[in-house]
């Protein structure tokens, strides 16, 4: 049943080629965007609010990226828990957005129903019968298949996928992308299931790295832009089965407080594809690097020419710059898995987690 994996999240991770090519093809055919017809008008929207909890909220974090520089649209991200409690304003020209694998999560399906009535509502879910779908007005699938690992892994991805098409229709309604750059943006966007299958390809050597990894007690994450959301997920799935304590931080945040944890015994796991702020994370690396620190560097060829010194690398296929982050989840997901299982512990059933967070 689980195709020849060990667990649940192997297979899922294996799987996420197929299921986020399926996902695409659902939004994107004949190289145009297809959305529901009910979808919402993003020329008629002036603000994006997108809540979510865990990994979900992560997706979100990455797709404000995406939406402000694709389409000019201001996005605030919560996560629903303080979302719910603080009970923001909810001005005219509000779109909300509500990301859920199960579509059952408590503090997201109270955060939706506070904004029922207050501005149009869609919800981005894997399970479509959900709560949280029945209560939007539009209902974007991500077409994940069914989840069974703890550990979200191929949801995290559908859910990027489905939100770069939602940015992407965000630009089109506004107008904010030339046609040319839609259709490079779309055709680079479709290339991603394939460029997966190859990121799958280097599970050894991260399987390698992970060995080192399990004997640490602290690991830090870093990213910049939207490297840094997936900063944040390479932390949480990593404590989430290893148990080891692990903290994602945007790069630049290093000098203002995290880099006095660094020592000879703390490994730095590096999120950084060539792209123009590729420089600047070096110099952090170097910093990280002058301490003692054990730095993971995973980039592309060229990004990994330019560093000797590391403690590891890890080679990604090069990838456009803006979908890098679907990408790059791969990675962060098989460091976790493989640290996991250097250790010993129960990757698809961690202690004290449940898939779906019903009550708060
Ligand atoms: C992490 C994980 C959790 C969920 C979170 C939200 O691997 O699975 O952080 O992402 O509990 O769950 P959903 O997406 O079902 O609302």
């Amino acid at each position: 049943e689980k195709g020849g994996h060990r667990h649940w999240m192997a297979k899922e991770i294996a799987e996420q080629p197929a299921v986020l090519d399926q996902a695409l093809q659902h939004y994107i055919r004949d190289a145009d965007l297809v959305m529901p017809n009910d979808a919402v008008d993003f020329a008629k929207v002036n603000r994006v609010v997108m809540v979510a909890c865990g990994t979900a909220y992560y997706a979100c974090l990455v797709a404000k990226y995406w939406i402000e520089r694709l389409a000019n649209l201001p996005v605030e991200v919560d996560v629903a828990s303080e979302f719910r409690y603080r009970e923001p304003p909810i001005p005219e020209g509000t779109l909300a957005v509500f990301v859920s694998q199960s579509g059952e999560t408590a503090d997201t399906l109270a955060a939706l129903n506070y904004c029922k009535g207050k501005c149009p509502i869609v919800a981005v879910v894997n399970v479509e019968g959900s709560s949280i779908a029945r209560a939007a007005d539009v209902v974007l699938p991500i077409l994940a298949g069914r989840e069974i690992g703890v550990a979200s892994t191929k949801a995290f991805t559908c859910q990027l996928a489905v939100l770069a098409v939602l940015a992407l229709k965000a630009a089109r309604d506004r107008g904010t992308l030339t046609a040319e750059q839609m259709d490079a943006h779309l055709d680079t966007l479709t290339r991603i299931p394939a460029l997966i299958a190859q990121a799958l390809n280097i599970e050894d050597e991260l399987r390698d790295i992970a060995r080192d990894l399990s004997e640490a007690r602290d690991i830090l994450f870093l990213g910049r832009g939207a490297m840094y959301p997936l900063a944040l997920e390479g932390a949480l799935k990593l404590k989430e089965i290893s148990y080891i304590h692990a903290e994602g931080y945007a790069s630049g945040e290093l000098k203002h407080g995290p880099i006095a944890l660094v020592d000879d015994s703390v490994p730095v796991i590096v999120f950084a594809p060539t792209d123009p702020l590729f420089g600047k994370t070096v110099s952090n690396m170097q910093e990280v690097m002058a301490r003692g620190g054990k730095v993971v560097l995973v980039s592309d060829t060229q990004g990994l020419s330019s560093q000797r010194t590391t403690w590891h690398t890890a080679q990604m296929p090069d990838v456009a710059e803006l979908w890098a982050p679907i990408l790059y989840a791969v990675p962060a997901q098989l460091l976790a898995y493989h640290t996991a299982i250097a250790k010993g512990t129960d990757v698809d059933q961690p202690r004290n987690l449940a898939k779906s967070v019903t009550v708060e």
